[in-house]
C-alpha cells in the first residue's frame, strides 16, 4: 500500500500562492499521496493573527516534521521579525542546501555549472542582536560557534560523499574577522582531515565572488557562514538562468522545510508569470527526503525535459508561458 504523508504546505505571499499551487499540483500528478496541512504566515496574515508568523504554523511543521514553503515578504527596517529567520531559528534547521546547475534549454553564459551551496542557517549576523549605541551608531553582533560550523560542514562532506562530489571549498572571511571567522575556517579543516577522499580548499569570500564569475564550473560543493551563503546563492543563481531556477531545503535533527531561494518578487506578483521551477525543483528535495526517490526523478527528469523543449518557458526565462502553463507542460511529461 502507498504511503501516506503529512506535510506542512506554506503558501506564503506575493508569487508564494502561485508557484506553491503549481508545485502541489505536480506532485500530486505524480502519485505520491500527500495530505497537505496548509499554514498561514506572512505580511498578509499580520492583520489577521497580529503577527506574521503564528506559533500554530511552527506547531504545525513540529508534528510533520516536513514542510514545503513558498517565499513571504520581510517588510525592510523595522517591524516584525523576518518568517524565515524565526522558522530557521525555532526549529534549528541548522543547513540551508541550494544545488545550482545549468539546463539545456536555458540561456546562460555557462554551460556547465553544478554546484551547491551549503549555507549555515541560525547564526552569525542573522542572530539578530543588534542595538543602538546611541542615535547616531547601531552595532551588529555577530556569533560563529564551533557547534554550528561543525555541523554545517559535516553536512557538506556528507553530502558530498553520497552523491560522488569531489571536493568541498570553504568560504570566509578569516583574514580580517580572526576570530569569528577564524573559528569557522579552523573548524572546517578539522572536519576535512575526516574525510581522506574528498579535496578540500578554502577561499576568501570576495574572491570566491570573482572566481564564481569567471570559473563556476571549477566549483563543486560550498560551505559558508550564513550571510556569505545569502549572497553567494543568488550571484550563483544568476549564473545559470536567475532565481526562478535555484531550489532549496533547509534541514535539521528533526524537521527540514523546503523552498526556492527566490523572494516574494512583488513586482510580478498575481500576475501569472512567475516561474515555478525553483518550487518544484524543491519539492523534488522534499520527496527524496520522504523516500520517494522514484517520483522525485521522474518530476525531475520532466522539468528537464520541459526546460530544454523550451515551448513552455517562463518571461523570466524569454518565454512567454504562464505560471500554469509550465506546470501543465511538466505533469504531461510524468
Ligand atoms: P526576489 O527574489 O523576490 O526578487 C528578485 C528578482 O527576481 C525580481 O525581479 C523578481 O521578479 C525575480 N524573481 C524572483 N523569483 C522569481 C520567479 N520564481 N520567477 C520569475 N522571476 C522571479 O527578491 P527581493 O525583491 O529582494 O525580495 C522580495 C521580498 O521577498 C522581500 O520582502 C524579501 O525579504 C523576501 N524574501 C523572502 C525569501 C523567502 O521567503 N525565503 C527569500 C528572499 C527574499
Amino acid at each position: 500500500m502507498k504511503h501516506r504523508h503529512r506535510v506542512t504546505l506554506i503558501p506564503g505571499d506575493g508569487i508564494g500562492p502561485e508557484v506553491s499551487e503549481a508545485a502541489t499540483k505536480v506532485i500530486d500528478a505524480s502519485g505520491v499521496d500527500i495530505d497537505w496541512e496548509v499554514a498561514e504566515a506572512g505580511a498578509a496574515f499580520i492583520d489577521k493573527y497580529g503577527t506574521p508568523i503564528p506559533e500554530k504554523v511552527i506547531d504545525s511543521i513540529r508534528r510533520n516534521k516536513v514542510a514545503l514553503k513558498g517565499p513571504v515578504t520581510t517588510p525592510v527596517g523595522k517591524g516584525f521579525k523576518s518568517v524565515n529567520v524565526t522558522l530557521r531559528k525555532s526549529l534549528n534547521l541548522y543547513a540551508n542546501i541550494r544545488p545550482i546547475k545549468t539546463y539545456k534549454g536555458v540561456e546562460s553564459r555557462y554551460d556547465d555549472v553544478d554546484l551547491v551551496i551549503f549555507r549555515e542557517n541560525t547564526e552569525d549576523l542573522y542572530a539578530g542582536i543588534e542595538f543602538m549605541v546611541n542615535d547616531e551608531i547601531a552595532q551588529s553582533v555577530k556569533i560563529i560557534s564551533r557547534n554550528a560550523s561543525r555541523k554545517i560542514v559535516k553536512a557538506a562532506f556528507e553530502y558530498a560523499v553520497n552523491n560522488g562530489r569531489k571536493k568541498v571549498t570553504a568560504v570566509h572571511k578569516a583574514n580580517i574577522m580572526k576570530l569569528s571567522d577564524g573559528l569557522f575556517l579552523r573548524t572546517a579543516q578539522e572536519v576535512a582531515s575526516e574525510y581522506s577522499g574528498i579535496e578540500f580548499d578554502n577561499v576568501i569570500v570576495d574572491a570566491m565572488s570573482m572566481k564564481l564569475v569567471l570559473n563556476p564550473e571549477k566549483y563543486d560543493v560550498l560551505v559558508m557562514p550564513n550571510l556569505y551563503g545569502d549572497i553567494l546563492s543568488d550571484l550563483a543563481s544568476g549564473l545559470v538562468g536567475g532565481l526562478g531556477l535555484v531550489p532549496g531545503a533547509n534541514i535539521g535533527e528533526e524537521q527540514a522545510i523546503f523552498e526556492p531561494a527566490h523572494g516574494s518578487a512583488p513586482d510580478i506578483a498575481g500576475q501569472n508569470k512567475a516561474n515555478p521551477t525553483a518550487i518544484i525543483l524543491s519539492s523534488v528535495m522534499m520527496l527524496k527526503y520522504l523516500h520517494e526517490g522514484e517520483a522525485a526523478d521522474r518530476i525531475e527528469k520532466a522539468v528537464e525535459t520541459v526546460l530544454r523543449d523550451k515551448k513552455y518557458l517562463t518571461p523570466d526565462l524569454g518565454g512567454s508561458s504562464t505560471t500554469y502553463e509550465f506546470a501543465n507542460a511538466v505533469i504531461s511529461k510524468l
